[in-house]
């Protein structure tokens, strides 16, 4: 794994959004695995300003996004359908129908976990899949636990989570308890892993994945095991490593 540190939160998106872009260059019908959180903001600026000066082009990829709550409406103000159109998909020139997020309202939703699988497998895989980390070492909605799970599934949230998300809701108790989320299948057959961690709050998480044992109970040190994983951390976050 490479391990790469920046000064600031700023420098990370830069950086992160320019290995994006060599995918988008260098293939540009690429299968993009996209995040959502407060730590991709600045890629996703920073994307959205190479695609308006013709730096790169989004008309030719597809997407896929890592999770989405369970049960709350595609446009309510915290899902991340919203989230996405409004922090990147709005501002770039991408088709709509290349874009793909998990669907938090289905039915059954174990058929649609296993349909968002096999989309991606039929899309070719991921060409570079974005990640934050949760304060508990989460990637997507894998939580903490004693195993990992290989394909998307739908998760129960952790108290940790609901916690750490509830600054986006107007209280914990608005807080979805559960999530849909690729499983760690989907992101290790990613052909590059780029996970994004910035915030002295990030520190722990990043140690442990980094440095402790490969362990279920913190799901990002399965990346130790990929064989094209950067991590883009700001100072703040490597300040444990
Ligand atoms: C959420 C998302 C994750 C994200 C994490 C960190 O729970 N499901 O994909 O990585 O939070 O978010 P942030 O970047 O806002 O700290």
């Amino acid at each position: 794994m490479e391990i790469r540190v920046f000064d600031t939160a700023e420098q990370v998106g830069q950086a992160t959004a320019v290995l994006i872009a060599s995918h988008l260059i260098n293939k540009p019908e690429s299968v993009l695995g996209l995040a959502t959180g407060s730590s991709p903001i600045p890629t996703y600026q920073n994307l959205i300003a190479m695609n308006k000066s013709g730096a790169i082009d989004f008309s030719k990829c597809v997407t896929y996004n890592l999770d989405e709550y369970v049960g709350i409406p595609v446009d309510h103000e915290c899902s991340y359908h919203r989230f996405m159109d409004e922090e990147l998909f709005n501002h770039v020139n991408i088709r709509r129908e290349a874009i793909h997020v998990p669907d938090g309202n289905a039915a059954d939703m174990d058929a649609a976990a296993k349909a968002y699988d096999e989309a991606i497998v039929e899309a070719g895989n991921i060409d570079v899949q974005l990640l934050g980390i949760g304060h508990n070492g989460h990637i997507g909605f894998n939580e903490p636990g004693d195993k990992f799970v290989y394909g998307c599934h739908v998760v129960n949230l952790t108290k940790s989570t609901i916690e750490a998300n509830t600054r986006f809701f107007d209280s914990e108790a608005d807080v979805p308890r559960q999530a849909i989320s690729l499983g760690i299948g989907s992101i290790m057959n990613a052909k590059q892993v780029l996970l994004i961690a910035t915030g002295e709050g990030k520190a722990e998480a990043v140690r442990a994945a980094v440095q402790d044992d490969v362990n279920p109970a913190c799901q990002a040190s399965i990346l130790r095991t990929h064989p094209n994983v950067v991590f883009l951390l700001d100072k703040a976050a490597a300040s444990k490593l």
